[in-house]
């Protein structure tokens, strides 16, 4: 079988450090690792607009920055299909399908769900097409038989959902779809990266990201700026790693490459560790050691971004060409779904002999 990856973001901001960790960084290493045969990175408009149906020019404007983001980390068009959701319009018919196959109360189950329901507000009047975006993602994914989707923790709930649909279609129609795997980020900092104010998550509305195209002074800024110990207050006191941004983002980000280079007096990430706890190390020495390693990782990713942002009909080229590509598999997916549902009229010659030759007993 083919090894297919299908991942994508909501255009609903530029990308930060979070997203980096918790899914670029290995999307990258995945393309260039050479072990898939198709990769799909889709640009998740339309999923966008199911929360912000208001403000669709929010979602608009955000389509380059996510490809520019995109891109600058390393993503290749040439080894991977970047596309945009809703010129895709095969994804919304087998949603459509698909939706036969689900409850409500299966959807009100889902964990992510809930929560987004919470957070928006939305627990009285939930427009439909929210409630049932964990279905449209099913189409996303198996649209392209993705085999792999990697993705942050929040989305477990989508792909066993996506599961369950894929398992239902294929007992009751045929084995058309391919149940996916998903592929969670390697630590649990990459997996929840929280914001400069150790708030739980990075969020815009929150102002506490770090972005992907943030400047060098930006990064700094708010690298010196960073949540840390609150009990940490003399040098000499003993610190906590718990909690303490700084730590959490050497976890996602630094090696003992960067100590060699930046921070010779320790080996490791564990050596630092321990003489914050122990006390006698100070906050300054931490952030700015932090601020060489994300320095070091962020600018060649800037400087990328810079040469992009020089030719921007060239990106919005690749991502036509993209969902031009894309659009074919998906149209190949759902003739083999259309059939397998017995809705394939015009192309089953058998059919409308067999309907010929009922009627011919009778007119006769
Ligand atoms: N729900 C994902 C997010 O909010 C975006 C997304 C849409 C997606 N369709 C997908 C991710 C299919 C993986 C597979 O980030």
């Amino acid at each position: 079988m083919e090894k297919i990856i299908l991942t994508g973001d909501r255009p609903t901001g530029r990308l930060h450090v979070g997203h980096y960790v918790g899914s670029l960084r290995r999307r990258v290493e995945l393309q260039n690792s050479g072990e898939f045969d198709k990769i799909f990175i889709m640009i998740a408009d339309a999923q966008a607009l199911t929360d912000n149906f208001e403000n669709p020019e929010k979602v608009r404007q955000n389509i380059i920055e996510v490809a520019l983001d995109y891109m600058s980390c390393g993503l290749d068009p040439t080894k991977s299909n970047l596309f945009i959701q809703s010129q895709i319009s095969e994804l919304t018919e087998l949603t459509f399908f698909y939706s036969n196959l689900v409850t409500v109360s299966r959807l009100q189950r889902n964990p992510t769900v809930k929560s987004e329901i919470q957070m928006r507000g939305f627990e009285t009047s939930i427009p439909v097409g929210f409630f049932t975006y964990p279905i449209s993602q099913a189409a996303d994914i198996t649209a392209f038989k993705a085999t792999v989707v990697p993705v942050g923790e929040d989305q477990l709930p989508m792909i066993e959902q996506t599961r369950e649909i894929v398992r239902k279609f294929n007992s009751i129609y045929d084995e058309v779809l391919v149940e996916p795997e998903v592929l969670l980020p390697e630590n649990q900092a990459c997996m929840r990266l929280p914001g400069i104010d150790g708030k739980q998550k990075m969020s815009k509305s929150l102002g506490n990201c770090i972005y992907l195209a943030d400047t060098e002074e930006d990064v700094k800024k708010k690298v010196m700026s960073m949540y840390t110990d609150p009990e940490h207050i003399q040098v000499s006191d003993p610190g906590h790693i718990e909690g303490n941004c700084v730590f959490t983002y050497l976890d996602a980000f630094s090696n003992e490459q960067h100590f060699a280079e930046y921070l010779p007096e320790y080996h490791n990430l564990d050596e630092l560790k321990e003489h914050y706890q122990r006390g006698g190390l100070g906050d300054v020495k931490i952030k700015k050691f932090l601020n060489n390693v994300l320095q070091e990782e962020l600018s060649p990713i800037r400087a990328r971004r810079a040469e992009l942002e020089k030719d921007i009909p060239a990106v919005y080229d690749v991502l036509k060409q993209g969902s031009d590509a894309a659009r074919k598999v998906a149209a190949q997916t759902l003739s083999e779904v259309k059939r397998a549902m017995r809705i394939n009229y015009f192309d089953d010659a058998e059919l409308i002999r067999v309907q010929s030759e009922k009627y011919a007993g009778i007119s006769d």
